[in-house]
């Protein structure tokens, strides 16, 4: 069960009445600091025992205006807002569209927000559907980590129209440190595709580096306390560093996850013609952790193919 750590201030808003679609390492403190901020929220997941679970802890903690719905359509119905974080674009389909999906319970002018790590198309397809039945529909996915998510300290990055953005803004802040609006449909998608290309290189050098230093016959962590405070630091390296030393990865951010994302990174710039040799590459270094069993080991486990 993730931990969740309330805040010490939420920023004011006023209460809404709030869906969350998926309780999963994400999803789960997501929709507890909504709980905690003061909304009022109704929460699908699709094992019912974990919607159950987050009720029931929550009331532990004396928040009692949380309840499960059975499908995400039973979760949408009268709610200002609607949260998902689920798997990827087929998954996120699934929960939004058809008979029981939550699109088919939002009232007019409701807006769905979306924090899954999903395509720029998927999120331009949701954005016209909800605009076919005069709702709203906001891609935002998140930066920051299960560590973020239940901390509430999450970056969001977000796309859609202006004014939708302006309402959910104040609602999403109860898990966020940074929530901003990209541009039109689609563009924080776009955005999550910069920062994972961004680590995708980095983390290739960081463990070069660290492979290179052990096998040098360096004290590495006292050499990544040294480079840290230059140059080359970087969030990785502070927080993921030492533990790359240990050869440690049993926790973070999975490497079947990454893959999810440098697949899609590298479809949209199929489609805009960018050149990413270098997230290329790496999206294979990341098929060969797969192929050693490492699936669900943090992204930094690329150093074990050095080894
Ligand atoms: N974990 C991270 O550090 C991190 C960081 C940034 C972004 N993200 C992104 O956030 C999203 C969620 O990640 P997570 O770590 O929370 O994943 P997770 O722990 O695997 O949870 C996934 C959630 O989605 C639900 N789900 C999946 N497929 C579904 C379907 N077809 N229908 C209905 N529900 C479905 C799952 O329900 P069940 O409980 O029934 O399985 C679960 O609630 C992903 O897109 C991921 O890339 C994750």
């Amino acid at each position: 069960m993730p931990n969740v750590n309330p805040k010490a201030t939420y920023e004011p808003c006023p209460p809404q009445r709030v869906a969350f679609i998926g309780l999963g390492v994400m999803g789960w403190p997501m929709a507890a600091h909504l709980a905690l901020a003061g909304h009022d929220v109704t929460v699908y997941n699709r094992t019912a025992a974990k919607a159950d679970a987050l009720v029931r802890a929550l009331a532990e903690r004396g928040v009692a205006r949380v309840r499960t719905a059975p499908t995400p359509r039973a979760a949408a119905q009268g709610a200002g807002f609607v949260m998902a974080c689920v798997g990827n674009d087929d998954d996120l389909r699934s929960v939004v569209l058809g008979p029981d999906g939550a699109l088919a319970g939002m009232a007019p002018d409701a807006v769905l927000v979306d924090h899954t790590t999903a395509s720029a198309e998927v999120a331009r397809e949701l954005y016209a559907a909800a605009q076919a039945q005069g709702a709203h529909f906001i891609d935002a996915p998140v930066s920051g980590g299960q560590a973020g998510a239940e901390n509430g300290m999450l970056t969001v990055m977000c796309g859609g129209d202006e004014a939708p953005f302006e309402r959910a803004r104040p609602v999403i802040a109860a898990y966020a440190r940074a929530v901003t609006r990209i541009g039109a449909s689609g563009a924080g998608q776009l955005a999550k595709m910069v920062n994972q290309i961004c680590i995708a290189g980095l983390v290739q050098g960081l463990a070069e580096a660290i492979a290179f230093g052990q096998r040098a016959g360096l004290d590495m962590k006292l050499v990544l306390d040294v480079i840290g405070k230059g140059a080359a630091q970087s969030w990785q390296m502070d927080n993921r560093g030492k533990t790359m030393v240990d050869d440690r990865f049993d926790f973070g951010f999975a490497v079947d996850w990454m893959r999810k994302d440098l697949a899609l990174c590298l479809q949209e710039a199929r489609r805009n013609g960018a050149r990413l040799p270098v997230t290329a590459l790496v999206d294979q270094f990341y098929a060969d952790v797969q192929a050693m069993g490492g699936g669900r080991w943090d992204t930094s486990s690329l150093i074990r193919r050095l080894r």
